[in-house]
């Protein structure tokens, strides 16, 4: 994710979520935040998505991931969501971790597709309507290698 793309990615933002993050908060990310890393999703030139990470020692914490609308639904939060695990492992990360509501089964069935094991409930969590999170937790170290057992078997 650019500077340049902020513009976008909170209109994004604003589509995907009730109390959506400012222009100010990503360019702090992206200009200060030394443990942030972002990833932007393009299809033929256009923003199609965005995720969101802080990397501390071994773990990375989703910040957010969110699809333009017309684009949801097309396996492309999977490869987004891939691409970050991948990105976190390369950075060194064992464990990712993240919250998300507990109505936000859409997110859930992702999640769980993705190797992400529920942990427990924060409660309150969300302002806006005081609804819980769940706490959901995956080894990226077992999902790295249950991907090079699966490219081994794809070879033979
Ligand atoms: C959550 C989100 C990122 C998922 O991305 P997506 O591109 O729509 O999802 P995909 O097409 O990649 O689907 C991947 C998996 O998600 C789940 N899923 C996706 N759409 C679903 C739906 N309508 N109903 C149930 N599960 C669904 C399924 O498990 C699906 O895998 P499957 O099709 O093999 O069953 C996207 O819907 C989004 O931006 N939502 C709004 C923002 C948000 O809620 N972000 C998460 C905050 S914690």
């Amino acid at each position: 994710m650019r500077l340049e793309d902020i513009e976008t990615i909170c209109e994004i933002e604003r589509e995907a979520f009730p109390t959506p993050w400012t222009s100010s908060a990503f360019h702090n990310e992206l200009t200060n935040n030394h443990f942030a890393h972002y990833l932007v999703m393009e299809l033929n030139g256009e923003i199609a998505g965005y995720a969101g990470m802080w990397l501390i020692m071994d773990e990375a914490h989703i910040t957010n991931i969110a699809l333009r609308t017309h684009f949801r639904g097309k396996k492309l939060g999977e490869r987004l969501l891939m691409q970050v695990q991948s990105a976190a492992v390369f950075l060194g990360a064992e464990r990712m971790t993240l919250e998300v509501r507990v109505s936000n089964v859409v997110a859930q069935r992702l999640y769980a597709k993705l190797g992400f094991i529920p942990a427990g409930l924060r409660k309150g969590y969300y302002t806006d309507n005081g609804e819980d999170a769940i706490i959901m937790w995956a080894h990226l170290a077992r999902i790295a290698e249950e991907g090079e057992r699966d490219t081994d078997a794809d070879k033979r």
